[in-house]
């Protein structure tokens, strides 16, 4: 055994006088409800579920140049605008350059305290001084401790950085931003590797070539996770979408084959979104399946079911699928409109005008219910679409609902007949 690790029976029996074990009951418990704190941007409010939890500790990632810089200063002079005294920290950016960007976002504000600073012990000495009620810290990954040796940016130092903060957001209330860098080739110890100690992970999700950013809760401890915000990149920052569905459909014409619309529901927010597909005899052995915003191996899966309840040799067949926008969607109803659009350039035939698609596909091509199927087809019917195939289970729940045809389907065989 290494000398020091022997355990000190005298200092273990203090340690147990010393802490208390006595149990709660459950009801005696005082639940932590301190309100929320709004931003005063109402599509980051959503993504964090209501507004900023009092003491949480909040990583926002994302890929270089996505926008994290500028939401998060956005959102800190907002605060700031509300009557909070918000602390934002840079060690990415000089001071002028901060004032730089700032200039180019709307005024407000302006008593905002900002700190070009990187080294975690002169952040946390600026803290102890401001006692700001927010604070920003902008990147993980430049931030430094004195107390290791290892460089910026290494797994222990991010993880470090990030405990130290999280002890900060606990034992103050202060609510912590932390940027935290998405690299493709790993070249930086990315958030992943903090996502089991903050309260709440948001993501910029989709590319830095559309014009809009899409901010997803991939875990929240105080809300839903799967919650998106979804922003436009002007000259002036980022903006909330008001209308998703009318921004992922708008580049759409008449409906071409290949093309099938879904009502997804992320998180709790209905959004229609067009998914593409292009399917064409394959010029290797075997056919490819490649995809964008839906999971390879969910395709493979539904090109395998065609083949088998459709009597199509797709085996031969390289599909393409894209959802339109660089929206990426897992939800389990969007299904049936993947299928359709495979179906529908495999035939070459376009699904019926203003038709919206929804539901889970079983592995013998049964259509399973989903979720909130009436939230759905509420917004296809706001969205100016006058039918929905959705599956027969969902039926009989939605017989409120008026300004849409509901067309049932118990199985993709049946598909020919109710989408074309
Ligand atoms: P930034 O917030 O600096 O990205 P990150 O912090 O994630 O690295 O975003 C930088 C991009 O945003 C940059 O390409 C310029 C663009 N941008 C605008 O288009 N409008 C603006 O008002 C601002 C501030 C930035
Ligand atoms: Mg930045």
């Amino acid at each position: 055994m290494v000398e020091g690790k022997r355990p000190d029976p005298g200092r273990a029996a203090s340690r147990t006088a010393a802490i208390s074990v006595e149990p709660v009951r459950l009801d005696r418990l005082a639940a932590e409800s301190a309100p929320r704190i709004s931003t005063g941007n109402a599509e980051f409010d959503r993504v964090l579920g209501g507004g900023v939890v009092p003491g949480s500790l909040v990583l926002l990632g994302g890929e270089p140049g996505i926008g994290k810089s500028t939401i998060l200063l956005q959102v800190a002079r907002q605060l700031q605008t509300r009557g909070r005294r918000v602390l934002y920290v840079s060690g990415e950016e000089s001071a002028g350059q901060i004032k730089m960007r700032a200039e180019r976002l709307d005024p407000g504000g302006d008593d905002m305290r900002v700190l070009a600073e990187s080294n975690l012990e002169a952040i946390l000495a600026a803290v102890e001084s401001a006692r700001p009620t927010d604070l920003v810290i902008d990147s993980v990954q430049t931030t430094f401790s004195d107390a290791l040796d290892s460089a910026p940016g290494s797994v222990s130092q991010v993880r470090h950085v990030a405990h130290c903060l999280l002890t900060l957001a606990k034992s103050s209330g202060t609510p912590v931003f932390l940027v935290g860098h998405v690299t493709k080739d790993g070249s930086l110890a990315g958030p992943k590797v903090l996502e089991h100690i903050v309260d709440t992970v948001l993501y910029f999700e989709g590319e830095r070539h559309h014009n809009h950013r899409i901010v997803r809760a991939v875990k929240n401890r105080f809300g839903a996770a799967n919650e998106l915000g979804i922003f436009e990149m002007t000259s002036r920052g980022l903006v909330a979408v008001r209308n998703p569905s009318n921004l992922f459909l708008r580049e759409r014409g008449a409906a071409p084959p290949g093309s099938a619309v879904v009502c997804t529901l992320e998180g709790t927010r209905p959004m229609l979104v067009e998914v593409q597909a292009l399917v064409v005899a394959t010029q290797y052995g075997t056919g490819r399946r490649m995809s964008t915003g839906f999971d390879d191996s969910r395709l493979s899966l539904l090109a395998a079911m065609m083949e088998k309840n459709m009597s199509v040799p797709l085996g031969a067949c390289d599909i393409y699928v894209n959802v339109a926008g660089g929206l990426r969607i897992d939800d389990p109803a969007s299904d049936l409109a993947v299928f359709t659009a495979v179906w529908s350039s495999y035939c070459n035939r376009a699904p019926a005008p203003g038709t919206v698609l929804l539901g889970e596909l079983g592995l013998s091509g049964e259509v399973r219910p989903v979720s909130q199927a009436h939230v759905r087809v509420r917004e296809a019917v706001a969205m100016g679409f006058g039918r929905c195939v959705l599956p027969a289970g969902n039926l009989p729940l939605l017989e409120t609902i008026s300004g849409a045809e509901l067309v049932p389907i118990r199985a993709v065989a049946e598909l020919p007949d109710s989408a074309l």
